[in-house]
């Protein structure tokens, strides 16, 4: 699916039908590129923070990622291109989907050499405000033996791995598929999105 080529309206299809899609196109390889660059560099300058969990657990138990929201009142250029897009994107879903997300939630994540994040639901089991994940990728050059994917568990013993190959976006409803990262041999970059509605006070 070429969201460049074929417009949104095919990832409506894709959501409603299976719960979940992969698409390129979001972003210009420019785009991308000033993306990756920025995160590589915000990363090396430690302004990545190893992420608050609301569980008991240690977050490092269950992810190895360190992350950086973007800051919504003042996003860099790059980001602003991201987030318009996704914004986008997001309207087009509402109209399609009859949803009512009315915001995006963004954060650069950088996974470390043989880290990952265990098989995870992404609805936060005290809010309903996610309602469709979106995961986009930044790294030039991965090699499916680097390992990193991320597995998509459909039910039974089905699964759907995607490699984090930058350009490439991973779509999935929040409260539906059961997911996980698995470890790379290899530095992991990328931006973990989320379309909110209001909450409803489940
Ligand atoms: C997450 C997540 C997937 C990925 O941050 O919740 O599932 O491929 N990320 O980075
Ligand atoms: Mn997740």
């Amino acid at each position: 699916m070429d969201l460049s080529r074929d417009g949104f309206a095919p990832v409506a299809v894709a959501l409603a039908a299976q719960g979940w899609c992969v698409a390129d196109g979001l972003l210009t390889v420019a785009q991308t590129d000033a993306l990756g660059k920025e995160c590589a560099a915000q990363h090396l300058r430690g302004a990545l923070r190893m992420a608050a969990t609301g569980s008991s657990h240690s977050a490092g138990v269950l992810r190895g990622d360190v992350t950086q929201w973007f800051d919504t009142l003042a996003p860099t250029v790059a980001q602003a291109v991201f987030v318009a897009r996704i914004d986008a994107l997001m309207r087009s879903l509402n109209r399609a989907l009859m949803l009512t997300m009315v915001e995006s939630e963004s954060h650069y994540a950088v996974y470390a050499i043989g880290t990952g994040y265990v098989p995870h639901m992404d609805r936060l089991r005290d809010s309903d405000e996610r309602v469709v994940s979106a995961v986009f990728y930044l790294n030039d050059r991965w090699l499916d033996a680097e390992g990193g994917a991320l597995r998509l568990h459909l039910g039974g013993d089905a699964a759907h791995d995607i490699f984090p190959i930058a350009g490439t976006l991973a779509l999935f409803m929040s409260s539906d598929i059961l997911h996980e990262v698995l470890p790379a041999t290899r530095t992991r970059m990328s931006i973990a999105c989320w379309m909110r509605q209001r909450p409803r006070h489940c």
